[in-house]
């Protein structure tokens, strides 16, 4: 039995920057009911939306203030109700952004924790004395620069926080706390939420070194903590008191020690999101293979991997290895075997919009980072100045020029979204695309080439060939000798024809079904 999540492809919104409806020049959940009938077209089968949750938005909605409550800015708990009915309608699910390892400052947990020594919350949060002779307990670097350790005097104590100040770390290893945060899944599981995606899952454990003054390290071994896995197995036992949900963990880790987040028993997370594409310096044939390989290889018996190509902390695809290739990268992304998250944007090509420092928001940017502005811009759906995303001043600049938008594309054939949009059809259409096996048949020059299988002996088969350089390129040998029809190609969605190993066009890739 195959599950929703292993079958479907699931779609990031950055909920801020998708549709606007109310002319603040953000993004809303009316604004995504509103484009439920794109969605629908596009044939993405499930939604996450980054986090909706009150918030102060000192990280844009991962600092929660109150996770059981939808942000004004937002709209309210009952336009989530009807996007859940409404998504489930559709036969589409709804997946939240489950924030678990720090809260806002401005939670009430956490204001009850600094307000003294002995107050309910104190050991909700990690406080530490200064180092013996004074100034931070030790060397621990937040990940947005600077000690991840804040001074808070009127209770004479340090608190830690991985990110900004005004997200402090809950401390994990207090029950009282998993308590609290299991009883928010199971909240969003009973409202009709499909699952989550688990904002950093792997920072929940943090091991002694934490508090050890003089500790010699900036940063925490994250993900290497052993006490990690059996909260781990917390999160999943509440989503297993439900039908079908899933859990999607956000963990940057090498696939050696990513997949240690399904669990020995497959009793962890159903999805550590992997990022292999996501991180690669370099786009070659050898690299993208090496990446799909050692990942596949790194994967336990009967879990389920997952791909990514782009998401809102990293610069958008397009803009890493240009348009041509992004589309080649769009069909390796939905040929692959796993799960595809797709992000929001990326369907139309959508680039990196170089924003002006006066006008940056993100605090990662503004902390002296690198800005995440840039791949935050809102989504274009027509060639209008504002794009159609907003009636008022957009949060961000649109960025985009025409032609990069829905309605334009929607029209012409050989469009990034035509070939998104027929990439999805056809991965939905075949199991051995979907739920099929995967088989390399290696790299040569700057081709490479994989076959997808369904399972039993004598059923369907599917050649992807993938040209990632700009020039012509033989096939790899294994692939050359095959025969089949040519049923898409990244250069024409709709290009059609027998298959008799030619060799590839320049930026060319093509999916075969085999004779
Ligand atoms: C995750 C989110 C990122 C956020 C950080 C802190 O990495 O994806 O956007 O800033 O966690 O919550």
């Amino acid at each position: 039995m195959t599950h929703w999540w292993q079958r479907g492809a699931i779609y990031q919104i950055y909920p801020r920057s998708f549709q606007d409806t109310n002319g603040d020049g953000v993004g809303d959940l009316a604004g995504i009911l509103g484009r439920l009938d794109y969605l629908e077209w596009l044939g993405v089968d499930a939604c996450w939306i980054s986090p909706i949750f009150r918030s102060p938005m000192a990280d844009f909605g991962y600092d929660v203030a109150d996770y059981r409550d939808v942000d004004p800015l937002f709209g309210t708990l009952s336009d989530l109700d009807e996007l859940i009915a409404d998504m489930h309608r559709r036969g589409m699910r709804l997946l939240l952004d489950f924030v678990p390892n720090h809260t806002s400052s401005a939670h009430p947990w956490f204001v009850d924790s600094r307000s003294s020594r002995d107050s309910e919350h104190r050991d909700w949060y990690i406080w530490r004395d200064p180092a013996p002779g004074g100034g931070p307990p030790n060397k621990f670097q937040s990940l947005f620069l600077g000690s991840a350790w804040e001074w808070d005097e009127p209770t004479g104590q340090y608190y830690f926080h991985s990110f900004l100040r005004e997200q402090p770390d809950l401390d994990w290893t207090n029950a009282a706390v998993r308590t609290a945060m299991l009883d928010v899944m199971r909240f969003w599981f009973r409202r009709g939420v499909d699952g989550f995606r688990v904002d950093v899952v792997n920072l929940l454990a943090k091991g002694p070194e934490l508090a050890t003054p003089d500790h010699p390290d900036e940063h925490l071994a994250w993900g290497q903590e052993p006490a990690i896995h059996p909260l781990m197995r917390e999160l999943r036992a509440v989503a297993n008191e439900f039908d079908d949900k899933v859990l999607i963990g956000e963990i940057w880790l090498p696939p050696t020690e990513l997949v240690t987040f399904y669990g020995t028993e497959l009793d962890e997370l159903h999805l550590p999101f992997n990022f292999g594409l996501l991180e690669l310096e370099e786009w070659t044939a050898e690299t993208v293979c090496k990446a799909v390989g050692d990942y596949e290889a790194a994967m336990p018996a009967k879990a389920w991997p997952n791909w990514v190509l782009g998401n809102h902390d990293r610069h958008r695809v397009v803009s890493r290895i240009g348009e041509r290739q992004a589309r080649v990268a769009q069909m390796l992304l939905l040929t692959l075997r796993g799960t595809p998250t797709l992000y929001y944007g990326d369907e139309i090509g959508m680039f990196d919009v170089e924003i002006p420092r006066s006008q940056w928001r993100d605090p990662q940017g503004l902390r002296g980072g690198d800005t995440r502005d840039d791949e935050r811009t809102p989504m274009r759906w027509d060639a209008s100045e504002l794009g159609g995303f907003t009636t008022g001043t957009p949060w961000l600049p649109m960025g985009q020029p025409a032609g990069i938008d829905v309605a334009t594309q929607r029209d012409e054939p050989t469009s990034m979204l035509a070939l998104v949009r027929s990439l999805l059809e056809l991965r939905r259409a075949e199991p051995a695309l979907n739920v099929g096996t995967w088989t390399d048949l290696g790299h040569a020059g700057t081709a490479l080439a994989y076959i997808r299988a369904e399972v039993a002996p004598g059923e369907r088969r599917f050649l992807v060939c993938l040209n990632l350089g700009d020039k012509p390129a033989a096939l790899p040998a294994a692939a050359s000798s095959l025969r089949g029809t040519i049923l898409m190609s990244t250069l024409d969605p709709q290009r059609r024809g027998p298959f008799e190993g030619r060799d590839l066009a320049a930026d060319e890739g093509l999916v075969i079904r085999l004779d």
